[in-house]
């Protein structure tokens, strides 16, 4: 793998808020969920879902969740949603990592994966964050590869849950983490501000 490539990747995703018409290619919507798929989680988890928005009727009535023009503007936006019922594949999960080796040489190999799986519950709030944690590595994944495709996203988290969850008929389960519209971008912006380097290394010890 050329490492380089990525850091272009990197340096060149903008948060894209103009789109063209265009459509975007199914396959271009595959490898972006491809993408998605093969970030890391927390135990393996995998708690991420996505719910792919094309048709002019469910964009339009996303207008009414989320208040921002461009998201429904875009020729495909993508829901991604965490699945709070995850944690029941937690002991699965868990004896595949163990049976991929994943553990090997290391305290975990020494683990239940059922009794790993029966700890105390997490408290529902956390439980969400870290779902939600899980999610947005997926969508960083998404975003990045969206780049390679020459396609413009952008991370948008101004809606309304249960609007959003009733307009794409999702059950009580899901948490819709973010939505993502996706197109050919229409704007080419310059680098968005970040605050210098010595300001976010606190110390070295
Ligand atoms: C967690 C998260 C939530 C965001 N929510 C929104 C949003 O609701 N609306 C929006 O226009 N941009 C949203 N953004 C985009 C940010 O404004 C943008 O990433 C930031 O200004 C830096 O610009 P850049 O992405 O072009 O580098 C969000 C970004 C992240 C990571």
């Amino acid at each position: 793998m050329n490492t380089m490539e990525l850091h272009e990747a990197m340096k060149a995703r903008r948060s894209i808020r103009k789109f063209k018409k265009d459509p975007v290619p199914d396959t271009s919507i595959r490898e972006l969920i491809e993408a998605a798929r093969l970030a890391p989680s927390g135990s393996n988890l995998q708690p991420t879902r996505f719910v792919i928005i094309k048709s002019e009727a469910a964009r339009a009535q996303l207008t009414e969740a989320c208040p921002l023009p461009f998201v429904s503007q875009a020729p495909v936006v993508i829901a991604c949603c965490v699945d709070m019922d995850s944690f029941g594949g937690m002991g699965t999960r868990a004896q595949e990592l163990k049976e991929a080796g994943a553990f090997a040489d290391t305290p975990l190999d020494k683990m239940d994966p059922d009794a790993y799986a029966k700890r105390k519950p997490m408290d529902p709030a956390v439980a969400e964050g870290y779902l939600r944690l899980n999610a947005a590595i997926a969508v960083d994944h998404l975003t990045l590869r969206a780049v390679d495709l020459g396609l413009g996203t952008c991370w948008i988290m101004m809606f309304d849950q249960e609007k959003v969850k009733n307009i794409l008929g999702l059950s009580e389960n899901y948490r819709v983490v973010a939505l993502i519209p996706v197109g050919y971008p229409d704007q080419n912006p310059k680098p968005r501000p970040r605050i210098d380097l010595s300001q976010i290394v606190l110390k070295e010890v």
